[in-house]
């Protein structure tokens, strides 16, 4: 007698809907390990990546910050408003100085093969409790210090923050975490008759290329410097000061052409940081040249243009103005590597390219200006535009975002 086969009895649950349901379990756990795992390598690239010195040139890592696209993202951006930031400058309120076209406020910046992290301000915070960071350098460096301020200061109430002005010093403080944002004035890093904050429309610029002294002194012991000079370089040569300001009739001068006179500087710079920077405590960030628009003809603009009423960005790939100077870029990386078989590492945040892009970000007209514009200036916009700082909310902002990346990693 044959026995009858055996049939495995199905519970009623089961059946068709049951290997059905056990189909899309099996799908979703696979979705949440390859999830897992993406993530996880997506981090370790990061790490990779971020320990590295150049890692824009990095051929093995695919994740590389400072190349990528500008996505127009405008659910998350601005990250702030700008009425709403009680430390706006008018010199970056854009809004407030009429431009109309506010799209130069809803880009997102889109690394390759990675993303961002997302900004927290709070984050942030919890990691300069008891902390300084600081920004050293001209007002390019101010410009992405009030953007740090505005994005911070979205997720404090009024009554637990200060602002301290001295001199050459701001001092943002919030009191909560006992941390501060502070900015130091010093356009040409080491010491120089531009050194007043407010007064320095020097004709004629002299530099003390090996005084930095003077300077460092407010900074040194900071837990984060971020560091820039660049703009008040750009000539073709700078007279050199041997000697002191106080006696200038005892100094000996020189004019010394650029890039060697900049490479002088920068040397000073590195040796100090070497000797006084207690490398247990203090990390060092260098920003690169932040481009300028002055030139319209550079991206195919009508001749004698500028980025006045430009309010598209630059889409081409790879795109390289002419508002940077690749040989003083050079210098600087020159002088990073030196510092780093000295055991020193300064992390270059390298913003030149991603914001060349951005021809249609800064103020041109639209802040406030230093001086009255006359009549003929007003029938000539270009004349008196501002292609150099940025708008806030802006890029700057994008350049900070780069920064918390490092600082969350530490
Ligand atoms: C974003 O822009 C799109 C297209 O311009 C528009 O339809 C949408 O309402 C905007 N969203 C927000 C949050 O402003
Ligand atoms: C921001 O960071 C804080 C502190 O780490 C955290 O509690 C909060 O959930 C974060 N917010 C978002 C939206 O991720
Ligand atoms: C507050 O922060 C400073 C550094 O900015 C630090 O020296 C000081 O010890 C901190 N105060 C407290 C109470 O932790
Ligand atoms: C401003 O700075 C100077 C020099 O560092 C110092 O002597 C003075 O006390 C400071 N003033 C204030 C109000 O903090
Ligand atoms: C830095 O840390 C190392 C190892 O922990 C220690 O030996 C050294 O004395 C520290 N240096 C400073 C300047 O604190
Ligand atoms: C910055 O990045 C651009 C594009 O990746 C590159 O051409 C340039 O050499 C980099 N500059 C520095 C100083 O590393
Ligand atoms: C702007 O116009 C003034 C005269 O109104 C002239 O002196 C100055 O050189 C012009 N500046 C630029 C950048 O064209």
């Amino acid at each position: 007698m044959a026995k009858k086969q055996q049939v495995m009895p199905v519970p009623p649950a089961w059946g068709i809907r049951g290997s059905f349901q056990s189909l899309v379990a099996l799908l979703i756990a696979t979705l949440v390990v390859a999830a897992i795992y993406l993530r996880q390598s997506n981090e370790r690239l990061f790490q990779y990546w971020t320990t590295q010195k150049d890692p824009a040139g990095l051929s093995t890592s695919t994740c590389k910050l400072f190349t990528g696209k500008w996505v127009y993202d405008n659910e998350s951006y601005p990250l702030y408003k700008e009425k709403e930031c009680a430390f706006m400058s008018d010199q970056l309120a854009c809004e407030k100085f009429g431009r109309m076209d506010l799209n130069y406020q809803f880009w997102r910046w889109q690394p390759h093969h990675c993303d961002l992290p997302r900004f927290n301000a709070t984050a942030l915070l919890e990691k300069l409790r008891n902390k300084r960071l600081v920004y050293v350098g001209d007002s390019l460096n101010r410009n992405q210090w009030i953007s740090m301020v505005c994005l911070v200061d979205s997720v404090i109430a009024p009554a637990f923050r200060s602002m301290h002005n001295n001199g050459s010093i701001n001092i943002f403080k919030a009191t909560e975490y006992n941390a501060t944002i502070e900015f130091y004035w010093s356009p040409l890093m080491v010491e120089s008759n531009s050194d007043d904050p407010v007064n320095h429309r020097v004709q004629d610029r002299i530099v003390r290329v090996q005084a930095i002294e003077k300077h460092a002194r407010h900074w040194t012991n900071a837990d984060f410097l971020i560091f820039n000079t660049y703009l008040w370089w750009r000539r073709r040569q700078m007279k050199v000061l041997w000697g002191s300001f106080e006696n200038p009739e005892s100094g000996i001068y020189k004019a010394v052409k650029l890039p060697r006179v900049y490479e002088m500087a920068l040397q000073t710079w590195a040796q100090w940081l070497e000797v006084h920077v207690n490398r247990n405590k203090t990390k060092l960030f260098f920003m690169s040249m932040s481009p300028t628009h002055q030139k319209a003809a550079k991206w195919g603009g009508i001749g004698g243009k500028n980025c006045y009423s430009e309010t598209e960005l630059v889409t081409e790939e790879g795109y390289v103005g002419d508002g940077a100077s690749p040989r003083m870029m050079r210098v600087v990386d020159k002088v990073l590597d030196e510092l780093k078989t000295r055991g020193l590492n300064v992390q270059m945040i390298n913003i030149t390219q991603l914001s060349d892009y951005r021809k249609e970000a800064h103020p041109s007209i639209y802040r406030k200006h230093w001086e009255t514009i006359t009549e003929e200036q007003l029938a000539n916009p270009k004349n008196y535009s501002d292609c150099i700082h940025w708008c806030l909310p802006g890029v700057p902002d994008v350049w900070n975002e780069l920064l918390y990346a490092y600082i969350l990693q530490l």
